[in-house]
């Protein structure tokens, strides 16, 4: 092999005249008669490198039947290309390399996709070709991407004071909120070591141990449902601060979020992120992690159609409005496409008028007299050409249907601006949610997160009012990071397990260690995880979360490429002392 001498990427007009090697893949290949034109690729870039009878004197049909992804090894000489074929687009286009000698170091079998192309190549096929999808240019990109966030995430900290600190894989299974993933131990038959979802109870006993700053770039298991921005396996920045309240951590926090954006992307990130309590994202937005990047906020419409003659919503506890600009193009089938969109919420049904001169039509226009049309018109900045869709119905689902409606809305009409990037704090969560099914409460965070001082006693007298010490920092509709100030009295930890539904027993034989570590000193703390795939996809501009992790799984949990899960023999089972029951047949 001749030893590269330079990257495919790095050889400019000044290397001209000098003889180098190169080692690479080959792009492509364009045969031109007695001359091959070859680009050669490497994570740096791509060369053109050329074959001519006139200075190659090897054997030239071999040459010629080069093909895609065969790795080689080339001498050559760095000459100026014609003016006609100079390259700007490319970063070493007004060059190549006259090849003299090369060595063919590994041929490459027909390819199951073209590599050029991804997006007429099958997700499936790639992910179980990963390693040569992960050679496409984008993805390099991206894992580049991350690469930098790392960096910066690390020297940002570490310059704060922060320890990085690595916890177990290996540990209890604590109920946090998502299924664990459980390994059965060999040691001890019949007990189980579960992955963590994320290592909440490590950070805190670490802060109680007396660490101050703890930061770790790790990985979470979780055995739950696959969405677009969701993995079983993800990646945190996990971090945790003692003597601190919710000011001192958006500082850090949105501290390291603008480093991260600038050293990464060159953007400048506000120098004080906004700020809204989860009941203003929600009334707002219908969202506790809404797009800012588009306005159409949700409008409350139930004074005007109280005072109209449409009956279906004076019984509704809420009816909210979208008003959409330029909505009056929505034909029949766009509006039916909305309303079976917003049953999925729950919804029964979308309501819809337009503005036309000054007043509304169609829909349910004919229920509402002008003058309460007009008055809508303007306090509901109604224009000509406009669309006003209503839901009404239980609190919740108005929210949720048309925070859900406004997003689609966007997405359709291509309303949120790429490269602009639009953080907000979510603060002032409900510290539980009831679940009507299961008759019980469950925390909104998750069982560590304080309760707002003023609230603490409203966990004995009414807990479903009860505001918690609770924050999410989100951007551009995404959920990137959530945290707390976390509980630090055991009484109180202790009363929040039992809402929970945990007996007292319970809870010491879940969560005893902490509740113990509680009461040896726990200084008051706090902390947060960003979603780390999440900040990367941001920060590429990827839609799926699977185009930022090198190893992705699919939406059904498995990796196509080393096929797992996957059966494991009888011995490792026996060993493991587990036994399978016969597939149950449904
Ligand atoms: P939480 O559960 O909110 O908090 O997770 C923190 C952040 O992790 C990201 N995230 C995910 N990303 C990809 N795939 C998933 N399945 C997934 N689940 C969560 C989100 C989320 O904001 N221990 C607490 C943090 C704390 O209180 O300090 C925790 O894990 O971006």
């Amino acid at each position: 092999m001749y030893k590269r001498t330079h990257t495919c990427g790095e050889l400019r007009k000044s290397h001209v005249g000098e003889t180098v090697n190169l080692n690479g893949w080959v792009n492509t290949v364009r045969l031109h008669g007695q001359i091959v034109f070859v680009d050669l690729r490497d994570r740096y870039g791509k060369t053109q490198i050329v074959f001519n009878t006139d200075s190659f004197s090897g054997d030239f049909e071999a040459v010629k039947k080069l093909s895609m992804e065969d790795v080689l090894s080339v001498q050559g000489l760095v000459r100026d290309r014609a003016v006609s074929a100079i390259n700007p687009n490319m970063d070493t286009g007004k060059i190549e390399v006259l090849v003299t000698d090369y060595l063919i170091l590994n041929e490459a079998a027909p390819l199951p996709f073209v590599l050029s192309d991804r997006e007429n190549a099958e997700e499936n096929i790639r992910l179980k070709y990963r390693y040569l999808e992960l050679r496409m240019e984008e993805l390099q990109q991206n894992i580049l991407i991350r690469h930098d966030a790392y960096q910066a995430t690390r020297h940002y900290l570490s310059d704060k004071d922060f320890v990085e600190v690595e916890t177990p894989f290996l540990m209890k299974s604590t109920p946090e909120g998502a299924r664990d993933y459980l390994i059965p131990s060999r040691i001890h038959q019949g007990q189980f070591y579960a992955l963590p979802q994320s290592p909440q109870i490590y950070k805190q006993i670490l802060m109680i141990s007396g660490y101050d700053r703890y930061f770790q770039i790790v990985k979470c298991f979780r055995d739950e449902d696959l969405r677009a921005d969701r993995q079983p396996e993800f990646t945190q920045i996990d971090l945790e601060m003692s003597f601190v309240d919710e000011e001192d951590i958006f500082t850090t926090m949105s501290g390291l979020t603008r480093h991260i954006f600038k050293t990464v992307r060159n953007v400048d990130l506000p120098d004080s992120f906004p700020r809204l309590t989860y009941m203003e994202a929600m009334d707002t937005y219908g969202s506790d992690k809404p797009d800012l990047r588009y306005e159409m906020k949700l409008k409350d419409v139930k004074e005007f159609s109280d005072a109209s003659e449409f009956n279906a919503f004076k019984s509704t506890k809420s009816v909210k409005g979208l008003v959409v600009e330029g909505g009056a193009k929505y034909s029949r089938k766009i509006i039916d496409e909305f309303t079976d969109f917003v049953k999925k919420y729950e919804a029964k049904g979308l309501a819809w008028m337009k503005g036309e001169n000054g007043v509304l039509t169609g829909g349910i226009s004919k229920f509402f007299p002008e003058d309460l049309q007009k008055s809508m018109c303007k306090k509901l900045s109604i224009k000509d050409g406009d669309a006003l869709l209503m839901v009404g119905d239980e609190r919740m689902t108005v929210l949720s249907a048309l925070g859900a409606l406004r997003v689609e809305i966007a997405r359709r009409e291509n309303l949120a601006e790429e490269g602009v990037f639009l953080p907000l704090w979510v603060t002032e969560f409900p510290m539980f949610e009831y679940d009507r099914e299961a008759d019980r409460y469950f925390a909104m965070h998750h069982p560590f997160t304080a309760p707002r001082k003023e609230d603490v006693e409203k966990l004995d007298s009414d807990p479903s009012i009860a505001l918690s010490r609770g924050y999410d920092l989100t951007m551009n509709g995404h959920e990137i990071a959530g945290g707390s100030i976390r509980i630090h009295a055991p009484e109180v930890q202790k009363k929040v397990f039992s809402l929970l539904g945990l007996s007292y027993d319970e809870a010491k034989e879940k969560f005893g260690f902490l509740v113990e570590a509680l009461t040896y000193g726990a200084p008051p703390h706090g902390g947060i995880a960003f979603g780390f795939d999440r900040l990367v996809m941001l920060l590429a501009g990827a839609e799926n979360i699977r185009d930022v992790i090198a190893f992705p799984k699919t939406t059904s949990a498995t990796s196509l490429m080393d096929e797992c899960p996957s059966s494991v023999s009888r011995e490792q089972l026996r060993e493991l002392g587990i036994q399978l029951r016969k597939k149950p047949e449904n």
